[in-house]
């Protein structure tokens, strides 16, 4: 569950359930809980794989600055994002440090690199609007993870709970940005069409991942085939 900021005519905030946080979502296959509760027992797994998470994003946003210079908005924005990205890593790093628990290296994430290989360098317009809403998927899937682990940890480590319960926010505003600014190059309807397509491979691949405590999943079931093509209705 996530938490609204509370004002001060009301002490007693009341949680936002994991569902009403993952309509507003632009994802179409929801985590299960399994998955949150596996998370929650493998802690330590779990924030050392969040920090790579938080420090690749940070990387990632810098790149675009350096794809796109001449756009300054994106430069602008992007290294804010980064910026915002390192504080994630540095927090999620000093829970670790102050646990005695291990940071982790850079490791294999099949769902983040099976997302990244959808784009073609090369081919703008298409090439920007790919990779701004490649970082959309990335944040909004980071999102409603963080909101399910909260909703399974909010009373067992209050620690946690409350780092999660501000970066689920945050990474929900991220994906808009993402978004946000890949509809700067396109129309309405091609920016729709164009997200439809990465929506429907990216819950391909969610499906496809077994369980595992990591922040995106990271063991490819044996029979998974990524198919961009295939059609899936919501939930
Ligand atoms: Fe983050
Ligand atoms: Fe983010």
């Amino acid at each position: 569950m996530m938490r609204r900021s509370a004002g001060p005519e009301s002490p007693l905030t009341p949680p936002t359930a994991f569902e009403e946080v993952f309509a507003a979502l632009p994802l179409l296959h929801p985590t299960p809980r399994s998955w949150a509760e596996l998370a929650a027992a493998n802690l330590p797994e779990f924030l050392a794989d969040h920090a790579v998470c938080e420090q690749q994003v940070a990387v990632y946003a810098l790149s675009l600055a350096g794809y796109y210079p001449e756009d300054p908005e994106l430069v602008d924005r992007a290294a804010a994002l980064a910026a915002e990205e390192v504080q994630h890593f540095r927090r999620v790093v000093a829970i670790l440090r102050k646990r005695g628990w291990p940071l982790g290296g850079r490791r294999k994430n099949p769902w983040a690199q099976a997302l990244r290989a959808q784009i073609v360098p090369g081919r703008e317009p298409w090439t920007k609007v790919d990779r701004l809403l490649f970082g959309a998927m990335i944040e909004a899937r980071s999102c409603e993870r963080f909101t399910r682990l909260l909703e399974v940890i909010e009373n067992q480590d209050p620690e946690v709970a409350h780092l999660l319960a501000d970066l689920g926010p945050a990474e929900r505003r991220h994906w808009e940005l993402f978004h946000r600014l890949a509809g700067r190059e396109i129309d309405a309807k091609a920016l729709a069409v164009r997200f439809q397509r990465w929506r429907e491979f990216e819950a391909d691949l969610a499906r496809g991942l077994g369980i595992s405590p990591a922040v995106h999943g990271r063991n490819l079931a044996p029979s998974w085939c990524p198919s961009p093509s295939r059609r899936h209705a919501r939930g």
